[in-house]
C-alpha cells in the first residue's frame, strides 16, 4: 500500500480578515467557499448589509494576497444569492474585488448539481400555474468555482521527485471530464443528523480536484472559510498541509468529526492537528440555525399556496 506523507493541520477559530498565524507567501493553494452573504440556507443576517459583506470579503482577499505564494491559486466556490426576491451578483462582485486586490483572473468552472436537487425555492414552477411570458424564473443548480492567480508561477522551481510523486491521473482526469469548465458534481445533500447538519459544506470531490490540479505533495492549502473542514480532511487524504479558519466556535465539534480526531474513529491518520481559538472567535451556529428553521417553514407554506408543488 501506497505510504501517506505524514501533515500538520492548523484550525484557527477566529476572523479570517487577520490572519496573524501566517507568514507572507507561506500558502500554495487556497480553496474556499466564502459564507453566502445572508443565505437562508447558510447564515441569515450574519452580515448588516450586502456592503459589509462585500467589505469583509475585501479584507479576506487582502490577506490571501499577503500569504498566498507566488503564482498560486486560489479557489473559490461562490454564486449569485436570491434573498427575499433580490438577486446579488456576487460571483461578478468577487471578480472584481480579486482583481481590485491584485490577483489575475485566470478561469471559470461551473459546478453543475444534479437536476433532482434544489435549495429552498422552485422558482420554475410558477410558470406552471401561469403559462404566459414574463413568469419564468430559472431554477438554479450551479454555482461557480473562480479561479485567481497570485502572479507568475515558476514551473522550474519544482523539484523532480516532488513532481513525481504529485503526478495527476490521467485516467481519473480523463473518465472524470476534469478538463471542462464544467464539473458535474453531486452536492452535500441536507439530510438530518450529518456532521455537516447547517453548514453550507461543499462535496469532498471539489477540493479533491482542485488540490491534485493546483498543488504538490507536501506543499499547504489554505481555507479562510473552513465551516466543517472538508478541505482540511481532502488535504490530510492527499498528503497536503492545512490551515482552517472558521468564526464559528460552535463548529469545533465538527470539525473534529470530520478530521477524524474523535474517539473511535475508523480513519487510518498520519498528520497531526492543532487548534487554535482566538479571542474574536463567535458563537453563531445554533442561534441563526433557529433563524433558519422559522424561515424554512415561512418557505415551505408559502410555496404550497404560490407553486402547488413541494
Ligand atoms: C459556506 S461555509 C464553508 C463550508 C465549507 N466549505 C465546508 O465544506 O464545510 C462558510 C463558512 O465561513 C464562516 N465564516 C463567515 N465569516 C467568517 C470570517 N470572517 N472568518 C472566518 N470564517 C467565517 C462561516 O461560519 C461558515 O462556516
Amino acid at each position: 500500500m501506497k505510504k501517506i506523507t505524514k501533515t500538520y493541520h492548523k484550525l484557527i477559530f477566529g476572523d479570517a480578515e487577520d490572519m496573524r498565524e501566517l507568514e507572507d507567501k507561506s500558502i500554495h493553494l487556497v480553496v474556499t467557499s466564502p459564507p453566502y452573504f445572508n443565505a437562508p440556507f447558510d447564515y441569515p443576517d450574519l452580515f448588516e448589509s450586502y456592503e459589509a459583506y462585500l467589505e469583509k470579503m475585501r479584507k479576506v482577499a487582502r490577506e490571501l494576497r499577503r500569504v498566498v505564494a507566488d503564482g498560486r491559486i486560489v479557489c473559490l466556490v461562490c454564486d449569485d444569492i436570491l434573498i427575499n426576491g433580490k438577486k446579488y451578483p456576487v460571483v461578478a462582485d468577487l471578480t472584481k474585488i480579486y482583481l481590485e486586490e491584485g490577483f489575475i483572473y485566470r478561469d471559470k468552472i461551473i459546478w453543475i448539481k444534479p437536476e433532482g436537487y434544489i435549495r429552498i425555492s422552485r422558482r420554475s414552477g410558477v410558470v406552471l400555474q401561469h403559462p404566459y411570458p414574463m413568469y419564468f424564473y430559472p431554477d438554479n443548480i450551479q454555482e461557480t468555482i473562480l479561479v485567481f492567480q497570485n502572479g507568475k508561477f515558476d514551473y522550474k522551481k519544482i523539484p523532480e521527485t516532488i513532481k513525481e510523486k504529485s503526478k495527476i491521473d490521467v485516467k481519473e482526469y480523463q473518465e472524470n471530464k476534469w478538463y471542462l469548465t464544467t464539473w458535474n458534481i453531486t452536492n452535500v445533500l441536507p439530510l438530518s443528523n450529518r456532521i455537516e447538519e447547517g453548514v453550507a459544506a461543499f462535496p469532498e470531490e471539489i477540493p479533491y480536484r482542485l488540490i491534485k490540479l493546483f498543488s504538490y505533495v507536501g506543499e499547504t492549502v489554505l481555507d479562510p472559510f473552513m465551516g466543517s473542514g472538508t478541505t482540511n480532511k481532502v488535504a490530510a487524504m492527499l498528503g497536503r498541509n492545512s490551515i482552517g479558519y472558521e468564526i464559528d466556535l460552535e463548529l469545533r465539534e465538527v470539525v473534529k468529526e470530520k478530521m477524524g480526531l474523535k474517539k473511535n474513529s475508523l480513519f487510518e491518520k498520519n498528520y497531526e492537528v492543532e487548534i487554535i481559538i482566538r479571542d474574536d472567535a463567535r458563537r453563531l451556529r445554533s442561534f441563526l440555525q433557529e433563524k433558519v428553521k422559522n424561515q424554512k417553514s415561512v418557505v415551505k407554506n408559502a410555496k404550497r399556496k404560490t407553486t402547488g408543488i413541494i
